[in-house]
Parts: C-alpha cells; sequence; structure tokens
C-alpha cells in the first residue's frame, strides 16, 4: 500500500504541476505583475479551527508561503515579498514571541541547505527591517540565509521580520538627513559650524526628497508591489510597505493564510489583468 500510495502521490504531483503550467501559460499571454507581497493572517484561527496544538498553524503558514513561492515563481513573478513578524508581534505573549522564533530560526536554516527549495530555483532571501530587535540566534540565522543565497538571481524573496512601514520610513528619512548633512559638510571645506547652518537654511538642493528617502528603503531592492494579499478576511495594511502601495492593487480573500491555495493566485492574476490599464495610468499621473 505504501508504495503504491507513494506512486499515486507522484502521479497526482505530475498532473496538478502539468494543469499548472497550462494556467500558468495562458495567464502569461496577459501581463504578469513582477511584485506581489503577502500579509500572511489567520494562522492561529486556523489552528484553533483544525484543532492543532499551539504554535502548528505557523507551521501549517510556513508550507503556504512555500507552496505560493513556487507557484509565483512558475508564474514568472521576479519578487515576492512577506510579512513574516511586525515590530508590533514583539508584543504578543512571550511564549508565543519564543515559538515563533524558534520556529522562524529552524525554517530559515531550512532554507538555507543547498537542496532547499530557494536554492534550487535561484532565489535570493533579503530580511527585512529593524533586525538588531531580533534575538543574536535568529539575526545570525538571517545574516547566514542572505549571504548563503546572494548569489541566486532568478528571483527575489524579501522577508519582512521585526518590520513596520513607519519605522523603515523613520530609518530611511534619518539616513537621507545623515546622508545630507555629510555632503554638506563635505562641501564645506571645514569652514566654520555656525555659517554652515545659516548658509544651507533655506536652499533647495539641502533638503531631502522623495528620492533620498526612496534609495534608504529597506525595501529599496525591488520596485513597488503591484498586488498586495492580506487573508483571513480583514481589508487592513497594518503598517505594512505603506510607503510603496501608492498604487498597487489590493485583495482580502476570506481563506485563513495557511488555506490559500493556486484558486486565489489565479483570481487576483485576473483581477490585476482587468485593471492593468487603469493602474498603469493612474502610476503614470503620479
Ligand atoms: C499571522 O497570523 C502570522 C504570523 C504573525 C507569523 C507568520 C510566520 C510564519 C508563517 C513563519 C515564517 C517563517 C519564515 C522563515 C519566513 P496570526 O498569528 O495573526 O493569526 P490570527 O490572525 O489567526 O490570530
Ligand atoms: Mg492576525
Amino acid at each position: 500500500v505504501g508504495v503504491n500510495g507513494n506512486k499515486v502521490g507522484h502521479l497526482f504531483e505530475n498532473i496538478s504541476s502539468f494543469v499548472r503550467q497550462c494556467i500558468f501559460s495562458v495567464l502569461n499571454v496577459g501581463p504578469v505583475p513582477s511584485h506581489i507581497a503577502f500579509i500572511m493572517d489567520g494562522n492561529r484561527r486556523y489552528s484553533k479551527k483544525q484543532n492543532l496544538i499551539d504554535g502548528n498553524g505557523h507551521r501549517a503558514g510556513f508550507s503556504a508561503l512555500i507552496n505560493m513561492l513556487k507557484y509565483c515563481y512558475e508564474l514568472g513573478v521576479k519578487y515576492i515579498t512577506v510579512y513574516a513578524f511586525s515590530i508590533d508581534n514583539f508584543k504578543r505573549r512571550p511564549e508565543e514571541v519564543v515559538s515563533l522564533m524558534k520556529l522562524m530560526q529552524e525554517k530559515i536554516d531550512e532554507l538555507t541547505k543547498d537542496e532547499s527549495i530557494v536554492n534550487r530555483l535561484g532565489i535570493r532571501i533579503y530580511f527585512q527591517g529593524n533586525l538588531k530587535l531580533l534575538s543574536d540566534h535568529v539575526r545570525s540565522a538571517a545574516e547566514r540565509a542572505m549571504v548563503k543565497t546572494s548569489g541566486n538571481s532568478k528571483a527575489i524573496l524579501s522577508i519582512c521580520v521585526a518590520y513596520t512601514s513607519t519605522d523603515e520610513i523613520v530609518h530611511a528619512v534619518q539616513v537621507s538627513c545623515e546622508e545630507k548633512w555629510d555632503e554638506i559638510r563635505k562641501n564645506n571645506d571645514g569652514g566654520n559650524l555656525i555659517r554652515l547652518e545659516e548658509n544651507v537654511k533655506d536652499k533647495d538642493e539641502h533638503r531631502i526628497g522623495v528620492t533620498n528617502v526612496d534609495r534608504h528603503m529597506y525595501m529599496s531592492v525591488c520596485p513597488d508591489p503591484d498586488i498586495i494579499i492580506r487573508t483571513s478576511g480583514a481589508a487592513r495594511l497594518s503598517n505594512f510597505l505603506l510607503w510603496q502601495s501608492a498604487h498597487c492593487l489590493l485583495y482580502s480573500p476570506a481563506a485563513l493564510w495557511p488555506e490559500i491555495g493556486l484558486r486565489h493566485l489565479i483570481w487576483v492574476i485576473l483581477d490585476f489583468q482587468r485593471n492593468y490599464l487603469y493602474l498603469k495610468e493612474k502610476k503614470k499621473q503620479s
């Protein structure tokens, strides 16, 4: 039964992969988004719904992420971003934070291996956020994964941890101001500092602008997302990619994150293609 079961499993996998390829080649006749971002909400509710032990909802969430990553990659989406842990999530029960961080470390180590899905497909990983808020163990695992996948160039997976958009914006503004100030000081050739302050006041070339801030965003490694998908029916951004989402299509299916599947991806791609010209026009006007 075991051998037969295995054979049936393989056959089913081959058939579904073939059906997926057919669907994706049809979708590829139209425009395909280059960047999709996911707010992976609903793992604990899934755990309750399925009577799983605590923490297994997040495990199921990780499997859903790997499936979605594979689908997006096969479809030709070059950038995939996920909201894995917000700075506000540190306020959850300490036991939950500890167990989520353990899971995170285990899964990051798994992704770092040579034979992991990201290395097999050639996907580069970035961890985005205020990484110094992470424990040393998780931060070094994240750094190892970034180094290990730095030679991959087929697609980019950005994992937002210890991330909030407001924190990202404040960080980018701070770095931009420091950079501008360094530049001014360098051009001043060691002149009088008080006179220098008077001289730079109210001068446009000494102000920071959108392009300065843009350059220092954690997410500057990718273009702005075309689509943000938030599962479990809530249509809120919860401090995710606020700077980058001005012209982005939002989709909030009722499914909990571990329940997300191919059908949701197909549906949102069709919606993106229906609205493509309108969204492009809006982007151009800004
Ligand atoms: C939100 O559901 C989910 C999280 C806070 C954690 C998501 C993390 C993973 C899936 C693991 C990712 C790991 C790597 C290495 C990328 P929730 O807890 O808010 O559930 P609820 O909305 O039902 O309460
Ligand atoms: Mg939630």
